[in-house]
């Protein structure tokens, strides 16, 4: 057995500031000034822990899964499948349930060309909302294109920065697949979920929920909210790049075809056909990214062992949007922060996004400026970009102040 623990390490209730020491980067002075990551909407740090798992794999056990009749191989394949079950416990599902991909990209387009091979229904319609980020558009629009369908849209609006429920049914009904955001990475609203996907069951609509900026903040139960479907990404959720999940429920696992082929997702290949693993199996063709679903694992783990200090990270986004409006900024939050993830989006009149990120980056405040992969929803507000401070575990009080003190240093340079 190799050295590292499976789930990996890391304290329990000990407090933001000292979460930041199980993060190595944060050891580092850039121009000798320490580290403000505030871009956690678009990828999370690293705590050692999956550090450690992901290099443990290459250092002590490093072979190809389900394959190989020696110790090497054996290990990395029980490694591998303990953390689908440790993601699995994460989200509420059966490890079954629970396919690897390279990200929530990867997954919402598999998804979207395996309905569109059978399920999606020939001239019908896909229903989304305008708050999509582009993963949860384009793919839809792939296949939809293949089967012509159209897009048909759930609006929101832009005062209350809600979606609009008025027309939600009538956008469902009918619907080969709905698919939504479950939080927008653009302005952090939360969506409800439960809601949504209850409109979605009522209709008979298969659903699938984009979880990939939700599941870095709350914890998702998958048959508690109600659906078929559910994509994210392990990198904003302190896993690493190149790991993903589509979970898919038991009955769809059964129904879905693959949308790719070859390796071990098979029982049986002859020249002209081929008979498929079970779920998982059948989903998961060729090599897959074995460190970083182990990785995962270990992210999810540290993850549950830390919700508490996660909660933190909330109270900061809400101080930071007061703080940012007696600046003189427009800050796209409603209600003191109440239904919105720890997401501000904000823009500087007379300013433009990116010179205020730049100016920002000089000590070390790292925030997201641009349309963040969601024109469609920019362009509704009239906006051509936004400033995005995210926050995740280990932000701190002095993170929104450095942040509130480098808009202070942009007015005065940008006039
Ligand atoms: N979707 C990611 C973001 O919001 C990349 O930044």
């Amino acid at each position: 057995m190799a050295k590292n623990n499976l789930a990996g390490t890391g304290r329990k209730g000990s407090g933001a500031a000292s979460i930041k020491a199980d993060f190595p980067i944060f050891s580092n002075m850039p121009n000798g000034m320490p580290i403000h990551y505030l871009d956690n909407a678009a990828t999370t740090q690293k705590p050692q822990a999956v550090i450690d798992s992901e290099t443990g794999y290459y250092t002590e056990y490093c072979a190809n899964i389900h394959r190989g009749a020696y110790k090497f191989s054996e290990e990395a394949t029980d490694r591998y499948e303990h953390a689908r079950e440790t993601v699995a416990r994460f989200i509420g599902a059966r490890p079954n349930e629970v396919i690897f991909t390279s990200g929530a990209t990867q997954s919402l387009n598999m998804l979207a060309y395996a309905l569109a091979k059978r399920q999606l229904k020939k001239n019908g319609k896909i229903t989304i909302t305008e708050m999509e980020h582009h993963a949860n558009i384009v793919p839809w629009q792939l296949a939809g294109e293949s089967r012509g369908a159209r897009i048909e849209t759930i609006p929101f609006d832009t005062e209350t920065l809600a979606l609009d429920m008025s027309n939600a049914q009538s956008a469902i009904k009918g619907a080969g697949i709905f698919s939504f955001t479950h939080v927008s990475n653009a302005l952090g609203r939360i969506n409800n979920a439960r809601e949504l996907a209850g409109i979605a069951r009522d209709f008979g609509v298969p659903v699938c929920i984009d979880a990939a900026q939700s599941v870095a903040h709350m914890k998702l139960e998958v048959k508690r909210l109600g659906c078929d479907f559910m994509a994210f990404s392990g990198h904003k959720m302190l896993g690493p790049t190149g790991i993903g999940v589509l979970y898919v429920s038991e009955e769809w696992g059964e129904r879905l075809p693959p949308a790719f082929g070859g390796g071990d997702m098979i029982r049986e290949v002859a020249i002209k056909s081929s008979k498929f693993m079970p779920p998982p199996g059948k989903f998961e063709a060729g090599t897959m990214p074995i460190a970083q679903a182990i990785g995962l694992g270990a992210a999810a783990g540290y993850m549950d062992r830390h919700r508490e200090e996660l909660e933190a990270a909330a109270g900061h986004a809400d101080r930071l949007g007061k703080g940012l409006e007696e600046a003189g900024a427009k800050v796209y939050r409603r209600n003191g922060g109440k239904g919105f993830a720890p997401i501000v989006a904000f823009t500087l009149a007379g300013t433009h996004p990116h010179d205020i990120a730049t100016i920002l980056d000089r000590k070390n405040v790292m925030i997201r400026s641009g349309h963040h992969c969601a024109m469609p929803l920019h362009r509704k507000m009239g906006l051509p970009a936004t400033c995005r401070a995210s926050y995740h575990i280990y932000n701190t009080k002095d993170d929104t102040n450095a942040l509130l003190a480098g808009i202070e240093d942009a007015k005065k340079i940008l006039g």
